[in-house]
C-alpha cells in the first residue's frame, strides 16, 4: 500500500515552536487515530520518511521514535516500522471506542472531504474545496437585512418550526422555480441543512444494502460517499460529452437500480452540461422505465456564456425527477441551507426522516434567505457574482495554457467552479499532488471521484475561492511542479532502461 499520499510535508510549518520530529509524528498519530492508516500498514523507512517531509533522517527517526514511545506504533528488526493493532492503539484510551463504533466503510476516499474542508498548511494555496470567495459573500446584505427586521419579526418565527421548513423561505423557493420553469409549490418543498442532507434523507428513505444505483463517473464525492454508507452497489457511467444512454437502458434492465444521480449543469467535477437533446432522451428513458432521477443543482446559476439548458426537473412530465438545489455556492456555504423538490407523498417520507435528524434546519438562515430572495437581492448578487468568476476562470485558463499546456488538457467551463485536467506525462495525479505539496499548492486527485480506485491522470482545480493575482500564483506553482515532475520521469525512466536488457 503506497501510504505516502496520506503524509504531506505542506503541513509542517518551520515556524511552528514545536520541533519538526513532533509536527511529522502528531501527523502520523492523527492519521493513525482515524484509521486511514490501518493496524499492520508498513510505514516508509526512515530514509523515505525524511525525503517525504524534506527533512534529515535523525528528524524522521526521533519521529517514529516518539510514536514507538506512544505504542502507535512498533518496529521489526530488519523488516521496518508497522502501526500497531488496533487493540495496543485502543488500550491507551480508558474508552475503547473504536469497537463501540457501528460499521463505517473503510473507502479510500472516506476522509478526503473531511480532509478537503481542513485548513491548508500555512502559505498553501489549495485549489481542492469548490468553494465561494468569502471576500464575495453579501455580507453588508445580510447585515443590513438583519438590523432593519429582527424588531419587527415575530420572535415565534424562532422557536420551533415545521419540518418541511419556514414556510415563508419555501414559498419564496416554488416562486423562484417557478420562474425559472420549474414549476412547484409549497408542499413540493423540503428545506435543508445544506443538499448533502437532501442526498443523506433519500439514502435513507430509498435505499438499502445491496439496492443498485447509477451515478456518472467522476462525480460529487459526497453523493458516493452517502449512497455507499446506505450499501448501495454503484453502477457507473462513464464520462463523455454524450450520455451514453444505450448503457443506461442496459444497467436498468439488468439491475433495476432504485435511482440515478446526476449532476446535468456544469457537473462536479467536470464542469460537462448535458445537452438539451440528451435532457429530452433521458427523461424519456427514464419515464419509460419509472426511474427515480436525483437531479443535483448546485452551479447552473453560476453561468459564464449562454444560459444553460433549462433543469431535467423541468422537462419532468412522469413525477420521477426529485431536484435538489443550494445556496452554497451562490450566497455562502455555512448557510447551510438547501431544498429538495419533489412530489408531497416523498416530502413528508423525507420530513419524517428528518425529524430523527435535526427536528427542522435552522430558522435564523432560512429567514434570511427568505428576505434576501422576497426584495430581489439575488439577481443583483448574481450578476456580480458571474462576472467575477467568469474573469477569474478566463485569467486561470490562459495561464494554464500560457505555462501548462505542455503537460496537461484542460476543458474551459462554461459555469460552475472548476476545471477539470488530464496529465499528458506518465505520472498519476497522486503523485503529482505530493510533489506539488512541497510547492505549497493543491487540489483534488481525480481517483476521488470514483467508485472504483484507479490509477487516473485527472485531477480538478476550482477557479472560484481566491483573487485572480492567487490564480496566477497557483498556476506557476503548478507548472514549477509540472516541470520538476517530468523531470524526475526522464530521470527514473533513463534508469530503469540502464536496467532493462536489450531484446
Ligand atoms: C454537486 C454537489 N452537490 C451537493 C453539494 C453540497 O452542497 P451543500 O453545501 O448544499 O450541502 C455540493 C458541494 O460541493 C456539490 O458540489
Amino acid at each position: 500500500m503506497d501510504i505516502s499520499k496520506h503524509l504531506n510535508s505542506s503541513e509542517l510549518d518551520s515556524s511552528d515552536k514545536q520541533p519538526l520530529y513532533m509536527q511529522i509524528a502528531i501527523l502520523i498519530a492523527d492519521k493513525i487515530r482515524r484509521q486511514i492508516l490501518q493496524p499492520g500498514t508498513k510505514l516508509p523507512p526512515e530514509r523515505e520518511l525524511a525525503e517525504l517531509f524534506a527533512v534529515s533522517r535523525t528528524t524522521a527517526i526521533n519521529a517514529y521514535r516518539h510514536l514507538e514511545q506512544q505504542g502507535l506504533v512498533w518496529t521489526k528488526v530488519g523488516s521496518g516500522t508497522y502501526v500497531a493493532q488496533a487493540r495496543e492503539v485502543e488500550s491507551l484510551s480508558e474508552v475503547p471506542w473504536p469497537q463501540l463504533f457501528t460499521a463505517y466503510p473503510q473507502n479510500p476516499i472516506t476522509s478526503i472531504l473531511r480532509d478537503l474542508v481542513s485548513t491548508p498548511a500555512p502559505g498553501t494555496i489549495s485549489l481542492a474545496a469548490g468553494m465561494p470567495d468569502p471576500a464575495l459573500y453579501p455580507m453588508e446584505t445580510f447585515t443590513e437585512l438583519f438590523n432593519r427586521n429582527i424588531g419587527k419579526t415575530d420572535p415565534a418565527h424562532f422557536g420551533h418550526i415545521p419540518t418541511e421548513g419556514y414556510t415563508p423561505l419555501r414559498k419564496a423557493i416554488a416562486v423562484m422555480l417557478s420562474e425559472k420553469g420549474i414549476p412547484t409549490s409549497t408542499e413540493n418543498i423540503l428545506t435543508l441543512t445544506g443538499s448533502q442532507q437532501g442526498l443523506y434523507l433519500l439514502s435513507k428513505v430509498i435505499l438499502e444494502p445491496g439496492d443498485y444505483v447509477v451515478m456518472e463517473a467522476p462525480t460529487f464525492i459526497g453523493a458516493i460517499q452517502v449512497f455507499q454508507a446506505a450499501g448501495a452497489r454503484v453502477l457507473s457511467l462513464p464520462y463523455s460529452e454524450k450520455l451514453s444512454l444505450e448503457l443506461l437502458e442496459d444497467f436498468l434492465i439488468r439491475y433495476r437500480p432504485k435511482l440515478l444521480y446526476m449532476i446535468p449543469t456544469y457537473q462536479n467535477p467536470t464542469g460537462r452540461v448535458l445537452s438539451e437533446h440528451d435532457r429530452q432522451d433521458l427523461i424519456k428513458l427514464a419515464k419509460r422505465h419509472r426511474l427515480v432521477i436525483v437531479e443535483d443543482d448546485p452551479y447552473s446559476d453560476l453561468c459564464y456564456g449562454e444560459q444553460p439548458p433549462q433543469a431535467l426537473k423541468a422537462l419532468d412530465s412522469y413525477g420521477g425527477v426529485v431536484y435538489l438545489g443550494t445556496f452554497s455556492k451562490i450566497l455562502f456555504p455555512g448557510l447551510r441551507t438547501g431544498y429538495l423538490v419533489g412530489p408531497p407523498i416523498l416530502i413528508n417520507r423525507l420530513a419524517l426522516e428528518k425529524q430523527f435528524v435535526d427536528l427542522h434546519s435552522n430558522n435564523i438562515a432560512q429567514w434570511l434567505v427568505t428576505m434576501f430572495l422576497n426584495e430581489g437581492m439575488l439577481p443583483q448578487h448574481l450578476t456580480t457574482v458571474r462576472r467575477e468568476y467568469k474573469k477569474r476562470r478566463d485569467t486561470m485558463a490562459k495561464a494554464l495554457q500560457r505555462l501548462c499546456a505542455h503537460q496537461i488538457e484542460f476543458n474551459l467551463p462554461q459555469g460552475g467552479f472548476f476545471f477539470w485536467c488530464k496529465l499528458k506525462q506518465a505520472v498519476t495525479s497522486q503523485r503529482l499532488l505530493q510533489e506539488a505539496a512541497k510547492n505549497r499548492i493543491s487540489f483534488v486527485p481525480g481517483e476521488a471521484f470514483h467508485t472504483v480506485p484507479t490509477h487516473d491522470k485527472e485531477f480538478r482545480l476550482c477557479f472560484t475561492t481566491h483573487n485572480e493575482a492567487v490564480l496566477l500564483e497557483s498556476v506557476q506553482r503548478l507548472s514549477k511542479t509540472l516541470i520538476q515532475i517530468s523531470k524526475k520521469t526522464i530521470d527514473s525512466d533513463e534508469q530503469s532502461c540502464s536496467i532493462w536488457p536489450i531484446i
